[in-house]
């Protein structure tokens, strides 16, 4: 049964002949990322899979055969700056357009202690921000020579926080390590960071044709929150139905909504740089939960473009990309 408080993406959308125009979807084989990928493929786009798991991806996309559209599989670990960049290789090789790049994949640490990548990173940063940014800094001109390109980046409604405690970026400590871990802090950080990334790519493109969206996509019924150890996973079990029950929680395809929307709609472009929320009860502030295309967040820290800025700085010497 739909969720009643879902904001819907107009069916002219989900109607467009997408023939001719190639998207970028990261972690296409699961949850939203899947929607999303299925119906671009649908409407006859071309969608590149940046899929982690090889295998997990021609899994999924099985579901795709027949459509009207194509697509392939991209090996890419964004937990691994080596792995994006090969990724990026692999995709100028045979591509020199680019109409959508979507980054769709995320990850909470389910343990309470920080996992760190092969880079150095605390994970949940690594594959939220550093991955995704070196790979929309790298095909940023692809995106610019295309004409019109949109990149999207999901953030979450946790990157809100709470009005006593609203999450920010350390700058001086943004993988852990001198502080005491907190797992879902630091994927509201993450999180924060998604939506200021989207406000200063914006603010920098500007007039190039490309735009950008940041974007909570609802409370999805999706794989996120696995690879908790048993009593979690046992949880997560019980509870999903029960949220989803109560219209707490969205299918997959419903928390899909918002990204085609922002990849699709004419009416988006208009609002660049902009956080796009599905409806979500998990607002702490209540004037937020009926969610917004777009809408502020409650967040001062995710509207501070010294800070956005700031980050943007410190990414590129992170992925290495201050040497060019
Ligand atoms: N579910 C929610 O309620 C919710 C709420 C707010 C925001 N979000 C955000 O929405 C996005 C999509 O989440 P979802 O609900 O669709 O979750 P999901 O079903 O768990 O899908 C996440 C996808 O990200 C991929 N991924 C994780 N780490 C990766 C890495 N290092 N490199 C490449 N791909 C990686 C996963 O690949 P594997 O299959 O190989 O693990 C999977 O394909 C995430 O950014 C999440 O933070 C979700």
């Amino acid at each position: 049964m739909a969720n009643k408080n879902v904001i819907w993406c107009d069916s002219t959308n989900l109607t467009k002949d997408l023939t001719g125009k190639t998207y970028i979807v990261t972690g296409a084989n699961s949850g939203v990322g899947f929607e999303t990928t299925q119906q671009l493929v649908k409407q006859g786009a071309h969608v590149v899979m940046a899929c982690r798991r090889v295998e997990a991806g021609k899994e999924a996309a099985q579901a795709f055969n027949g459509l009207k559209g194509s697509y392939e599989i991209i090996a890419c670990d964004l937990a691994d700056l080596q792995s994006v960049r090969a990724f990026v290789s692999a995709f100028q090789a045979n591509h020199n357009k680019l109409h959508g790049l979507v980054c769709n994949a995320g990850m909470v640490n389910m343990h309470n202690e920080p996992r760190y990548t092969k880079d150095g990173f605390e994970i949940t940063m690594a594959t939220s921000i550093d991955g995704h940014f070196l790979m929309t800094e790298s095909l940023l001109e692809t995106m610019k020579n295309t004409g019109e390109s949109r990149m999207l980046i999901l953030s979450s409604v946790v990157h809100a926080g709470n009005p006593k405690n609203r999450y920010q970026l350390h700058f001086d400590d943004l993988d852990w390590k001198n502080r005491k871990y907190n797992n879902f802090a630091a994927y509201g950080e993450a999180k924060v960071a998604s939506v200021l990334y989207a406000k200063e790519l914006s603010e920098r493109a500007k007039g190039t044709g490309v735009t950008t969206y940041s974007i909570h996509p609802g409370w999805a019924r999706s794989n996120f929150g696995g690879g908790g150890n048993g009593i979690t996973k046992a949880l997560m079990s019980v509870t999903k139905p029960i949220f989803s029950l109560l219209n707490f929680s969205d299918s997959s395809w419903e928390s899909a909504q918002t990204s085609l929307h922002c990849l699709l709609s004419d009416e988006a472009p208009k609002h660049s740089g902009a956080y796009f929320s599905q409806h979500s009860v998990l607002y702490r502030d209540k004037q937020c939960r009926k969610g917004g295309w777009p809408m502020e967040s409650p967040n001062p820290h995710a509207n501070n473009m010294a800070d956005a800025r700031k980050l943007v700085e410190v990414c590129r010497q992170r992925v290495g990309l201050h040497r060019f």
